[in-house]
């Protein structure tokens, strides 16, 4: 097994890498003046089960076309088996056309990649698990949720005062499954998104009061969802509210809504790389999805089931 990784978060590919008791193939990246990116692999990588690291986030563009480059790079240099680690999917939320005359770039990033000469994907909590049927290639959709739920386990103490929440329709399955693991009640919130990157709440789905509120998400990034979800729960009774989101995207202002926030706090996962203001933020703390990555890698490598990962 070779590992190789990216740019976008070289603090998670050294930890998997230490996890897996291996060492990240070396790699010059450059850049040209008119900022097209260039790569040079410099250990032979002949014949070996390959591991790209990369999650593509912001700048997802970069981190998309770096990754398809290294893929590039280690199809000519005749290495056997290539699978894309992408802790971190981007573009996954276009999956679908929203309107006339939109794309499905979830899709063209999943032609990208096969066509790039990856042969296998391991990702993680995917916006939409459907978005595997995109790529021909086989592609293992890991989930955040054993993480989740030791941190929880460690953190509350008494079960049954919690309520997991699914801050919108489309994640209840996701809050089912977690919630079925503690025996616990799930209350949905009905938002509605009049326009990009706005969103609203109309109702609360499900009794709140005087609960603990654990909301959970696959992304938080503008905070929009979270900090509306968290307002509307304390309205509605709620004793607190904290949340548990896999990607951290946090673009601007998601720092200072949180902050400013009646939340709790804000667990993510460290699938992308925080800049120092994040790290800084105290109602926002990181677990580590490395062993969890590193356990993935290790069952592709050695042909044993991914898929026991998820019962735990
Ligand atoms: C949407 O379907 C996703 O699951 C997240 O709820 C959404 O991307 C969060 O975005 P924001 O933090 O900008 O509200």
């Amino acid at each position: 097994m070779k590992l190789i990784n990216g740019s976008a978060n070289c603090d998670l590919a050294k930890n998997i890498a230490n996890i897996l008791g291996e060492n990240l193939v070396p790699i010059d990246r450059e850049r040209f003046r008119d900022q097209e990116i260039f790569v040079r692999i410099n250990e032979n990588v002949r014949g070996e089960d390959v591991y790209i690291i990369q999650s593509t986030a912001a700048p997802a563009n970069d981190h998309l076309m770096e990754l398809l480059i290294m893929i590039d790079a280690l199809v000519r240099a005749s290495a056997q088996r290539i699978t894309a680690v992408i802790p971190y999917f981007g573009y996954a939320r276009q999956d679908r056309k929203t309107d006339g005359r939109t794309p499905i770039s979830a899709r063209l990033v999943a032609n990208l990649l096969e066509t790039a000469g990856a042969h296998r994907v391991l990702t993680l909590d995917l916006h939409a698990g459907q978005i595997q049927g995109f790529f021909n290639i086989p592609t293992d959709n890991l989930y955040a949720r054993p993480v989740f739920v030791s941190d929880i386990k460690k953190n509350y103490t008494q079960h049954e005062k919690i309520v997991f929440v699914s801050p919108d329709t489309g994640g209840v399955v996701r809050t089912r499954s977690l919630a079925k693991l503690f025996d616990a009640d799930i209350a949905i919130v009905d938002k509605r998104r009049p326009r990009a990157g706005v969103s609203e709440v109309m109702h609360i789905i499900g009794d709140v009061d005087g609960r603990d509120c654990i909301l959970l998400d696959d992304i938080v990034d503008s905070g929009g969802t979270l900090c509306n979800a968290a307002a509307a729960l304390l309205e509605k009774g709620a004793k607190n509210v904290s949340a548990y989101i896999t990607h951290g995207v946090l673009s601007d202002p998601a720092v200072a809504s949180i902050t400013n926030s009646a939340l709790n706090e804000v667990v993510i996962t460290d699938t992308i790389a925080q800049p120092h203001p994040v790290k800084q933020c105290s109602k926002i703390r990181e677990v580590s999805v490395a062993t969890l990555i590193g356990s993935a890698i290790e069952r592709i490598a050695y042909n044993k089931s991914v898929s026991d990962l998820f019962h735990t």
